[in-house]
C-alpha cells in the first residue's frame, strides 16, 4: 500500500459544556460542579491513501464535523496524533506546520455564510495565497482568474461581490478559495447539502474533475446516501464520536458488518429523485454528555448481549480491508457473505 497521505492516530476531541445560569446558581448552593465533558470525537484511528475519497457518515451529533475540523487543523485535537505524509504534525517547526495546515483545506456547507459579503471575489479567493506567499500581489489577478476558470466561474466577474452570484456559483467561489493555497486534501462538510439537486450534481462533477487534474484526496461528510455511494471509495461510519465501521463503499452497501450500519442503511425512499436519506433508527441517540458504557450502540441494538454493555468493542478486521467495532462482527461478516 502507498504510504498514507494522512493518518489519524487515537484522535479525540472533547468540549466542556458551559453550565447555564440556573445550573451555576445550583452549583454555588450545592458546592457541585455540573460542568460536563462531551467526547465529540473519541479515539479515532484512520488511514487515508493518496487520491482516496473517504465518506464520513452517521447521525446528527456523532462528531463528523468535529473530526472534519480537527483534520483540517481548525480545531486542535485533545489527544492523539495527526500524521501528514509520514510526519507527525506536532513535531513540525512552526513554518512547516503552517505549510502542512495549508495542504488540508475545508470546503464549508454554507458557502454564503463563509464568504465575506464586503469583499470582492478576487480578494476572497486570493487573500490566503498572498498571505502565505504562494503568489505575489502583482500576480494575484492572473492567479485568481486561472482559479475561477478552473472551477467554472467567469474570470470577468472577479470584481463582483458574493451576493451577485447564485448559490451554485458561491459554492464554486468557496472551492476556488480552498484551492488557492494548493491543498492536497479537501475536507468537504456537507458542501453540497444546501444546493438544488441539479446544482449538487454539477458541483460533484467539478470535484471529480479537480481530483483528476490536481491529484486531490477527499474527505466527504454527507447525509446523502446516494451521493456517498456514488462518489466515495471508502466509508467510515461514526456513532457517538467513534468509528464503528470502515469498509470499501461497495462492500459496505452489499452487507454491513456492524448493526448500526445495518440500521443506518435501511434507507427510506424520499420524493426527491435520486435522493435517499438515512433511515431513522429505533430509539433516541443517547446524550453525548453521558454515553452508555461498553458499546455506545447497545441500548438501540437488536442484537445486544450482556458483554455489549460492559466492554467497549475494538475496531477489528472482519475481512480484508474491512473493520467493525462490534463484539459480534464475525457473525455479521458471515451473514453478509
Ligand atoms: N464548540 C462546541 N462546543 C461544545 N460542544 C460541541 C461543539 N461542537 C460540537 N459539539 C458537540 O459535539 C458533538 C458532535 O458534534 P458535531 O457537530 O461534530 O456532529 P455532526 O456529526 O457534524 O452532526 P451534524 O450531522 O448535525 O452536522 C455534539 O454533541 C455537539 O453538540
Ligand atoms: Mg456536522
Amino acid at each position: 500500500m502507498d504510504q498514507p497521505i494522512l493518518t489519524l492516530d487515537g484522535i479525540s476531541r472533547q468540549f466542556r459544556s458551559t453550565p447555564d445560569f440556573a445550573q451555576r446558581i445550583s452549583d454555588m448552593l450545592t458546592g457541585k460542579n455540573s460542568e460536563q465533558v462531551v467526547k465529540a470525537v473519541d479515539a479515532v484511528n484512520l488511514q487515508i491513501k493518496p487520491g482516496e475519497i473517504i465518506g464520513l457518515v452517521g447521525e446528527s451529533g456523532c462528531g463528523k464535523s468535529t473530526l472534519a475540523r480537527v483534520i483540517s487543523g481548525i480545531l486542535p485535537p485533545s489527544n492523539g496524533r495527526i500524521v501528514l505524509d509520514g510526519r507527525d504534525v506536532a513535531s513540525l517547526s512552526e513554518a512547516e506546520r503552517r505549510k502542512a495546515s495549508l495542504s488540508v483545506q475545508m470546503v464549508f456547507q454554507d458557502a454564503t455564510a463563509s464568504l465575506n459579503p464586503r469583499k470582492r471575489v478576487v480578494d476572497i479567493i486570493g487573500e490566503a495565497a498572498v498571505v502565505h506567499d504562494i503568489v505575489r500581489p502583482s500576480e494575484l489577478e492572473a492567479y485568481v482568474c486561472d482559479l475561477m476558470a478552473r472551477v467554472g466561474l467567469d474570470p470577468a466577474s472577479r470584481d463582483f461581490y458574493p451576493h451577485q452570484f447564485s448559490g451554485g456559483q458561491r459554492a464554486r467561489i468557496g472551492i476556488a478559495r480552498a484551492l488557492a493555497v494548493k491543498p492536497r486534501i479537501l475536507v468537504c462538510d456537507e458542501s453540497t447539502a444546501a444546493l438544488d439537486v441539479s446544482i449538487q450534481a454539477q458541483i460533484l462533477n467539478l470535484f471529480m474533475q479537480l481530483k483528476r487534474d490536481l491529484d486531490l484526496t477527499y474527505i466527504f461528510v454527507s447525509h446523502d446516501l446516494g451521493m456517498i455511494e456514488n462518489f466515495c471509495d471508502r466509508i467510515a461510519v461514526m456513532y457517538l464520536g467513534r468509528i464503528v465501521e470502515l469498509a470499501d463503499t461497495e462492500a459496505l452497501f452489499a452487507g454491513p458488518h456492524h448493526p448500526y450500519t445495518q440500521a443506518l442503511l435501511k434507507e427510506i425512499p424520499t420524493l426527491e429523485p435520486r435522493k435517499r436519506a438515512f433511515a431513522a433508527i429505533k430509539g433516541e441517540m443517547p446524550s453525548p454528555l453521558d454515553p452508555p458504557p461498553g458499546c455506545h450502540f447497545h441500548p438501540r441494538c437488536p442484537f445486544a448481549a450482556p458483554i455489549c454493555s460492559s466492554e467497549r468493542p475494538a475496531l477489528r478486521e472482519t475481512a480484508s480491508g474491512r473493520l467493525s467495532a462490534c463484539h459480534f462482527a464475525a457473525d455479521f461478516a458471515v451473514a453478509a457473505q
